[in-house]
């Protein structure tokens, strides 16, 4: 029998992950999410996964358009991941952050750590998520802290020297 809905979210909530916005395009709409379920999936060729939930208007776009953008936000970036998780903003997310726009479409946000262009190569149903594995199109690092997310808050890093 599976553990329950609160026992799991406890659980998954140990795991410390980076924190990403997950954009993407269709036609002349954008739109974008905080997603924290973001992994590489494979190196050739190169294989991203994102878990987004049912229901969400960035998921739906993503099911109509087949790409999708991850920006994976730097540690000065917190006002944008809450901005790109609230409702209330829902209809402003863009407004005060600059974006360039990517080969499949997708926004890319300024700022980020890294952003990925990606191209939907598989769709899996998973419960009450579905997830997008998405061949990557295009990459562009850049030299900046990460955002941490564990155990509901955002932290910082801290880093050891390498031996
Ligand atoms: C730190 C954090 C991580 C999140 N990770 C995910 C995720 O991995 N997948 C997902 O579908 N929603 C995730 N969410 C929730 C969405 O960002 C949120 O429901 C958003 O309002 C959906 O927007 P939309 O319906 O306008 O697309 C996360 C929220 C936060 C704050």
């Amino acid at each position: 029998m599976a553990i329950g809905e609160d026992e799991f979210r406890h659980s998954l909530a140990a795991w410390p992950s980076g924190v990403t916005v997950l954009t993407s395009r269709s036609g002349d709409r954008i739109h974008g999410m905080t997603v924290s379920d973001f992994s590489g999936a494979s190196l050739s060729p190169p294989l991203v996964a994102v878990c987004c939930q049912l229901g969400s208007i960035t998921t739906d776009l993503i099911a109509e358009s087949d790409c999708f953008g991850v920006n994976v936000l730097a540690a000065d970036q917190v006002e944008i991941s809450n901005r790109f998780a609230s409702k209330k903003y829902e209809h402003v997310r863009f407004e005060t952050v600059p974006y360039t726009v990517g080969l499949t479409g997708s926004p890319l946000l300024e700022g980020a750590v890294v952003n990925l262009d990606c191209k939907v190569v598989s769709t899996y149903a998973a419960g009450d998520h579905v997830i997008y594995l998405g061949q990557v199109e295009s990459s562009e690092v850049h030299d900046r802290q990460p955002l941490v997310y564990w155990k509901g808050g955002y932290r910082e890093m801290r880093i050891e020297e390498d031996k």
